[in-house]
């Protein structure tokens, strides 16, 4: 009712707007989008609905515009999937939205065959308004690595997915779906649908599984749908759903189908009261159901399960839809709920919960489903009480994913967050606030740095040798040059080259790791997990062992190999070894007793880092940077600095970690690379972004941002801030302008720094995140800067206030007794470091 009144008063006010053009068979829609990409003319698809062409659309835009178009007259392929937009960079579907809030976003893929392009082969991730929804996606992933995988899949595979984000905006708003091909590769879509998801669809309240007290949904979270079932029923097409779901039949996830029978009543009885409507599920739905069937026993006694294969690691919202159609009089069906074996409702009346039999009802749970089970068990039985029918039933259920606290749902920690818009606009947002702020005193920071730079030539001289920074020794490259591919013939032999630190065979990696017990797991991502173990010689290491079935691990498993191969560094995590027997992608690397840089600076309980040791942490990761952009022949770009990347070991001494991003900077009569932007969100190089040239400029730019990280110990990103602090480059420099950023620093450092130290530290780190990376230090300067602010903290001037204060206590050494789940889906992969046990 409300819903409608406030629809009727939304199609007043908006009638002064276009009105929605888009086809929709339904006036229930607001906003509702259905496209189909590269076609010149509406096509109808299979369940009757007309898709508009993407171009020429005055709610859709495309940037930039790519006029690649392959389709296809096969026969067999439905005209709605027979053409494809394909892309060869990063670039957006802008959709102008009347209503703010969720929406779906339903994706269609399919790869066209067609003379230009292999669409099975190309890798691209997708991403809609800051949300990652995949990551590194391929049909077929390369070479023989997952001849199963494609195998199974057909070439005339339909991908089809579907999410839910939000849309925000203060009476309009944009939904911004972003394409990125992974380098060199190209992305392409077939089929885009946007619907308005409206309120009252997400509204209820979810109660945690294990039972505790029921809370609301985070507004920010995306959805995926993984399962939507119409329990006892056929396949329901878009168009038997008010919203254009589809639902399916359930019987392929019966654990036991003899268990269960299909009941089914005439759908025109189905009734909804108090806020359910068809918007939640059609009466289809709540007409069929699976019961218990009769085992012709006096007792039964069994439940009816289903089981749903799902990705660990993630949070997942669950719906049961109920309606008692069995029962003839009320309160007579009453039966219990489980999920993942534990009680989710005991005593479920449907009718009086529903007020009437026939009546529609639903239930939200959420529940977490951690590393080491990778399925979602839903079971209904009878209750132990006797005088009631002796059954059970579900009509439906719907099973999403959460996306994690990186904004992903597909994978690792906010890898790969691209060029979207918002982000596009964030950054220009930075950018204009930023350069206006600059360009008051670009002029007084010009002269700086040439003082500055005239200064750093004089105290250089009178510099010590920096050992360590010098003292690497490049390794001889035991995996061939740049130009290597790790063909099977590579991986297969069984060359000893364990010596050198490189081949490991996958049975003593089991060995190390009691064969992947769960109690060595240090942590988890898309990649795959992080075990700690111990090598036959002794050596305590963490094992990276990449998930089989992941879309995105190859390439990056490749690259980290290929880079880490080449250098070892005190300040670079070093690569003892890898196993690529039995399609495994196992990485071994030192284990690092501190865990990630991130644990030390907040949302853990370890004790907070004093300004001297914050400082030698970075100037260590410095120097690992500082290594990688001088150190070796050529120029190497990590492309993925950050605090999760920064480990620590035991004594606190920073490494540089995870080079699966690492990219070989321009060769000497090259300025910069050009490539697709990768990185992470919050870190990413404006410069960089804007013009997709690559520099390891813009690895300064993003130790920048760890920099002022480590100051005032929050994340680069925190949506839950109010705007204008939300990024910490943009909040942090303001306060730097006016002078005052140890207003927003960490309050543990209150009056324990030393001004001069903070001073040279926070120009270093402006200078970092200048917005021309010709105006950034180079990562050497960087690091001698910080050395310089080292060298304050470390002297006596006098001044009790601003001086070292805990600084000096020696041990503070953190501990923490066990690294539980909650944490470890939270960090990233490499967070291949846990505190001492
Ligand atoms: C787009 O519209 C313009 C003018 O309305 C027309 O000239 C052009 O051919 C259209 N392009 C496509 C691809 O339909
Ligand atoms: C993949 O497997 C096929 C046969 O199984 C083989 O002929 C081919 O050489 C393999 N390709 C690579 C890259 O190893
Ligand atoms: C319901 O069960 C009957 C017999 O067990 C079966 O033939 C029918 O296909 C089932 N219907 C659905 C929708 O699963
Ligand atoms: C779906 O809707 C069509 C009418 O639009 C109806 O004829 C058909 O029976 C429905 N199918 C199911 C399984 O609900
Ligand atoms: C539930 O219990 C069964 C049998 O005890 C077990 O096999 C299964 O792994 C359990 N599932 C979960 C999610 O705990
Ligand atoms: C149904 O499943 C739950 C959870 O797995 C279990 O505790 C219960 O004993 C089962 N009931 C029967 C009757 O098997
Ligand atoms: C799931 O994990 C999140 C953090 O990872 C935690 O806040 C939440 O309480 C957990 N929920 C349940 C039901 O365990």
């Amino acid at each position: 009712m409300i819903l409608s009144k406030s629809l009727l008063l939304y199609t007043f006010l908006s009638s002064v707007y276009l009105h929605c053009v888009i086809c929709s068979s339904n006036t229930h829609h607001i906003d509702s989008f259905l496209i189909s990409c590269g076609e010149a003319n509406p096509v109808r698809s299979e369940d009757g609905r007309v898709f508009q062409p993407d171009f020429n659309n005055t709610h859709v835009s495309i940037s930039p515009i790519s006029d690649i178009i392959v389709s296809t007259s096969q026969m067999g392929v439905p005209k709605m999937l027979s053409s494809a937009r394909v892309f060869t960079t990063s670039s957006i579907y802008t959709f102008s939205t009347k209503k703010t809030g969720r929406h779906w976003l339903r994706l269609h893929f399919y790869p066209v065959k067609n003379a230009r392009f292999d669409l099975d082969s190309a890798v691209f991730s997708v991403e809609a308004n800051g949300i990652t929804l995949i990551h590194e996606f391929s049909f077929f992933r390369g070479g023989n690595q997952s001849q199963s995988q494609s195998q199974s899949r057909s070439q005339s595979y339909h991908l089809f997915k579907e999410y839910v984000v939000d849309v925000t905006g203060l009476s309009s708003g944009k939904l911004v779906l972003g394409l990125l091909p992974w380098d060199n590769s190209i992305a392409f879509v077939n089929g885009i649908e946007v619907v308005y998801v409206p309120d009252k669809v997400f509204s209820s309240k979810v109660v945690p599984i294990p039972l505790g007290v029921a809370r609301e949904l985070p507004v920010r979270v995306g959805f995926e749908t993984v399962y939507r079932i119409n329990m006892g029923g056929s396949r329901l097409s878009p168009k038997n759903d008010s919203l254009w779901r589809i639902w399916e039949s359930d019987v392929s996830f019966l654990l036991n189908p003899a268990a269960a029978r299909n009941v089914s009543v005439n759908p025109d009885l189905i009734r909804f009261r108090d806020g359910v409507s068809t918007d939640i599920a059609p009466n289809w739905v709540y007409a069929t159901a699976e019961e218990m069937a009769d085992a012709r026993v006096s007792d039964q006694r069994f439940n009816i399960s289903w089981r749903f294969e799902v990705e660990q690691g993630f949070g997942y919202f669950i719906r049961l839809h109920f309606c008692d159609i069995v029962a003839s009089r009320l309160h007579d069906l009453v039966f219990n709920v489980y999920i993942n074996n534990q009680s989710a409702i005991d005593s479920l009346d449907i009718s009086q919960r529903a007020r009437g039999l026939s009546a529609a009802y639903f239930v939200d749970f959420f529940t977490n489903v951690s590393m080491g089970s990778d399925n979602i068990l839903v079971q209904v039985g009878p209750n132990h009480l006797t005088g009631y029918l002796p059954t059970a039933l579900l009509n439906g259920l719907e099973i999403m994913k959460m996306s994690n606290p990186s904004d992903s749902l597909d994978g690792r920690l906010g890898v790969n967050l691209d060029s979207t818009d918002v982000k596009k606009s964030k950054s220009t947002r930075l950018m204009i606030v930023v350069l206006s702020c600059l360009g008051g005193v670009f002029v007084i920071v010009v002269l700086l740095l040439i003082s500055f730079m005239c200064f750093l030539c004089c105290r250089r001289k009178k510099k010590p040798k920096e050992d360590d920074s010098l003292g690497w020794s490049p390794l001889p490259t035991y995996v061939g040059n740049s130009g290597n591919k790790f063909s099977s013939s590579t991986f297969g032999s069984t060359t000893c080259l364990h010596s050198l630190g490189q081949m490991i065979s996958f049975s003593e990696v089991r060995e190390a790791t009691r064969n992947f017990d769960k109690s060595l797991l240090l942590g988890s991502g898309g990649f795959g997990k992080v075990y700690k173990g111990v090598l036959e010689n002794g050596l305590v290491v963490a094992i990276k062992r990449g998930n089989p079935r992941s879309q995105q691990g190859l390439v990056e498993f490749k690259t980290e190999i290929e880079m880490l191969s080449k250098l070892r560094h005190k300040h670079l995590v070093s690569l003892i070894g890898y196993c690529e027997e039995l399609n495994e992608m196992i990485l071994v690397y030192e284990f690092m007793a501190g865990g990630p840089l991130r644990r030390h600076l907040y949302g853990s309980n370890l004790p907070p880092l004093t300004w001297k040791q914050r400082v030698e942490i970075l100037v260590g990761a410095a120097k690992g940077l500082h290594y990688l952009h001088t150190g070796v022949s050529e120029t190497i770009i990590h492309r993925d600095v950050k605090t999760t990347n920064i480990l620590l070991d035991e004594n606190l001494d920073a490494k540089v970690a995870d080079f699966g991003l690492s990219k070989f900077g321009p060769s000497l009569n090259q300025t910069h690379v050009s490539t697709a932007v990768k990185g992470s969100f919050g870190y990413l190089d404006p410069e960089y972004f804007r013009r997709q040239q690559l520099t390891e400029k813009s690895d300064v730019y993003s130790f920048g941002v760890v920099m002022l990280e480590v100051l005032c110990a929050r994340p680069a990103i925190n949506p839950a801030l109010p705007r204008e602090q939300v990024n910490i480059a943009e909040w942090a420099i303001s306060w730097q302008k006016k002078g005052e950023i140890a207003k927003i620093m960490d309050p543990n450092l209150m009056g324990r720094v030393n001004l001069e130290s903070l001073k040279k530290y926070c120009e270093t780190a402006e200078k970092c995140l200048s917005e021309n990376g010709n105006q950034r230090p180079s990562m050497g300067d960087v690091l001698w800067n910080l050395e310089y602010a080292l060298q304050f903290q470390g002297v006596d001037v006098g001044d009790a206030d601003s001086m070292r204060g805990i600084s000096e206590i020696p041990d503070r050494i953190p501990e923490v007794e066990s690294v539980d789940m909650e944490t470890v889906s939270d960090l990233d992969l490499e967070s291949n470091g846990t505190m001492r046990d």
